[in-house]
């Protein structure tokens, strides 16, 4: 059961939740009863094997006015910029970087405003993710969308959104993230006049906290912090489209009632909405730094122990006061590649360039850190004094497959022809 509440929210990551909208809806003792209170259908989502490990297992039942299978046949639906065509250019070594996307002039969506930027692998491997932004100016009207292929990590950077779900309403405001499960159905209305944000949509294993080793039974992001709806049903009946995301493109289908009809639910796949700005963020106060895995608030594992399908890290607010240490990011090459958004202020490896609503893209192996005007401050710096890091909030999904940018990535305007000069006045310091 629910742990407790907060704001209307049930709390904890992956706990056993139950809800109702109205009370007495959830049966006791059993899951799928002759007959459900008021009239209503049982339904099993299953978000893992039936057989996964009991501490993996994943599935809710959900008590709700239609069955999910009432709709019309899908038909496929054209997406000119929403995709899983990850081979349709060459994977690049070169540094990437992205100036925001602009914000639409024409009455714009959460669905029509989503443009693949990059990805790995895919739904029919059950690995990788797609790497996606969104800009909207208008609520989904009459319409709802699920994705069949993979959760989706929402990550606004401007605008707040209001994510009503199957299982419940979330609001998410950029500094926080939601995740939707595969599968549920959802729509997205806009709380302010535009917004724009990141999709991580994770083909592989359900994300989850990371383990905490030394650090102990505290820290980085706090089991209770995470937060999931509670039961909120729609009984509303009209001419509505239901969309999924099936194997890498879109279908639409009729449907003559708000799939978010579900009046109760148990279980432990459930939406869920995490702050930011909560993480514990935990670094040296000796010398050096550790690996940027300290800064993971969620991980994908894959197969390979140790070696994530997909982190999702942040940069946030932080003391850095580690002596004798350059104190910025290093210079690294990583076996894992590394995409990069910031949803706002700046991020301390880069005097400028990387914009909030922008992004950059540094594959396996491909060299980078900081710039050279950050090279020569921090290297310079009085070390005395902590290094505040103030208001600001980046955030990178690593992956451990190389991350391939879309045709239409590559051909954006918004990409920095220029982005390689950064590291061009890096002078030579040596004197032997
Ligand atoms: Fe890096």
């Amino acid at each position: 059961m629910a742990t407790s509440v907060s704001n209307g929210y049930q709390s904890g990551f992956g706990n056993e939740f139950a809800s109702e909208a109205i009370p007495g809806i959830l049966p006791q003792g059993q899951n799928s009863p002759q007959r459900v209170a008021h009239g209503l259908y049982a339904e099993q989502l299953s978000g893992t094997a039936f057989t996964a490990p009991r501490h993996a297992n994943r599935r809710s039942w959900l008590y709700r006015i239609r069955p999910a299978a009432v709709h019309q046949p899908f038909q496929p639906l054209a997406h000119a910029t929403f995709h899983n065509r990850f081979d349709e250019a060459p994977a690049t070594p070169n540094q990437l970087r992205w100036d925001p996307l602009p914000l639409p002039e024409q009455p714009v969506d959460f669905i029509d405003g989503l443009v693949t930027l990059a990805g790995n692998g895919g739904p029919a491997e059950q690995g990788g993710i797609g790497i996606h932004v969104y800009t909207a100016n208008r609520s989904m009207q009459g319409r709802f969308f699920y994705d069949a292929d993979g959760e989706l990590l929402i990550v606004p950077q401007l605008g707040r959104l209001r994510l009503a779900t199957e299982l419940g309403v979330i609001e998410v405001e950029p500094q926080e993230i939601a995740v939707i499960p595969r599968g549920v159905r959802f729509r997205v209305d806009l709380l302010d006049e535009a917004a724009r944000g990141y999709v991580c949509e994770n083909f592989g294993a359900l994300l989850r906290l990371p383990d905490l080793g030394p650090i102990g039974s505290n820290g980085l992001a706090n089991s209770r912090d995470f937060l999931t709806p509670r039961a909120a049903y729609e009984d509303v009946e009209g001419a509505f489209e239901l969309i999924a995301k099936f194997q890498g493109a879109l279908w639409t289908a009729a449907i003559g009632h708000s799939p978010l009809d579900v009046v109760g639910w148990h279980g432990n796949y459930a939406p869920y909405k995490y702050d930011l700005r909560r993480f514990n963020t935990i670094g040296s106060i000796s010398v050096d730094h550790p690996d940027p895995s300290i800064f993971t608030v969620l991980t994908s594992p894959s197969d390979t122990v140790g070696t994530a399908n997909v982190d999702f890290a942040i940069f946030p607010p932080r003391w850095l006061v580690a002596q004798h240490t350059f104190r910025p990011p290093w210079f690294h090459r990583n076996v894992a590649s590394e995409f990069m958004g910031l949803i706002t202020g700046v991020y301390d490896a880069k005097a400028e360039g990387f914009m909030p609503g922008g992004a950059s893209l540094h594959n396996c192996m491909s060299g980078h850190g900081p710039d050279a005007a950050t090279f020569e401050k921090a290297s310079s710096a009085d070390l005395a004094k902590p290094d505040v890091i103030g208001a600001t909030m980046a955030f990178m999904f690593e992956t451990r497959k190389v991350i391939r940018p879309t045709q239409q990535a590559l051909d954006a305007p918004q990409l920095q022809h220029d982005y390689y000069r950064c590291w061009q006045d890096i002078r030579k310091h040596f004197a032997p």
